[in-house]
């Protein structure tokens, strides 16, 4: 059987799963397959790296998206042709309320779609909402394990730079119909920024397939802005334990 054309994968090699988790960064899907039964790497081409592995007896996958929406939608298409309708994005974040703390997770309820890909699948008007079904599960999987979560909007970005407002970049330069937004968001309780979820739902709503998406916070933008490794690692393991532990129930309850 061919390989799909970026993913480099068969039907075959999935193994019927249905189940995909969804991070950003290739090296993410490594780390997440380490909670699977019999984890192997089935495939790593540009910024596509998957793993096959098993909860419960059933099998799963962690295939990585890149970063922003283009290679986001190019993930989802090819893993929703190869039988995956089950989509669980474990991603990092920048909060952009004060009450937010590093190390928390964001469940993220529906986005604010600036992300741009997901215009390819429905005018702005159709919005980005998670499935209920996944949501309540990472919900459920959180208070489980008791690691603190937010639930709400997101605001996911093309950019991480401008789309988000910062000031840091090569010219210090924000356009000006982008000056203000970060403030606009916080004001409308927006939680959160990040890259891939509103093509992540959008592009599923649209398809008939379910998506869901969890985020660690790995900065607060009310603060100062740095990155502090420890903490880092905090969310990620964070948001890897509330995903599979919401993909266990979901399993469970045959909703997958
Ligand atoms: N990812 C983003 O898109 N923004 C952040 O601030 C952190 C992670």
């Amino acid at each position: 059987m061919a390989n799909i054309y970026h993913l480099h994968l068969s039907k075959k090699d999935l193994r019927g799963a249905k189940i995909a988790f969804v991070p950003g960064d290739p090296d993410r899907s490594k780390i997440i397959a380490q909670a699977f039964d019999r984890p192997v790497e089935l495939a790593r081409k540009r910024e596509y790296c998957t793993w096959l592995g098993y909860l419960d007896g059933h099998p799963v996958v962690a295939t990585s998206t890149g970063i922003g929406g283009g290679s986001t939608s190019i993930a989802i298409e090819e893993l929703a042709m190869l039988g995956i309708t089950t989509f669980i994005r474990v991603g990092t974040t920048g909060a952009i309320q004060k009450h937010i703390k590093l190390g928390d997770v964001v469940i993220s309820t529906g986005s604010v779609r600036l992300d741009g890909a997901s215009e390819h699948y429905a005018p702005l008007a159709y919005p980005a909402v998670a499935d209920f079904n996944i949501t309540r599960a990472l919900v459920d999987a959180a208070q489980r394990k008791k690691i603190a979560y937010h639930t709400g909007i997101t605001a996911s970005c093309a950019t991480f730079y401008h789309g988000q407002e910062r000031y840091d970049s090569f010219r210090k330069y924000v356009p000006r119909s982008l000056q203000g937004t970060m403030k606009e968001w916080q004001a409308l309780n927006v939680m959160n920024y990040e890259m891939e979820s509103a093509t992540l739902f959008t592009a599923c709503a649209a398809n008939g397939l379910k998506a869901g998406c969890v985020a660690g916070v790995i900065v607060n933008r009310t603060q100062r802005e740095g990155v502090h490794e420890e903490l880092v690692r905090k969310a990620e393991v964070n948001g890897l334990t509330v995903a599979v532990e919401g993909a266990r129930q979901l399993l469970k309850e045959k909703r997958a």
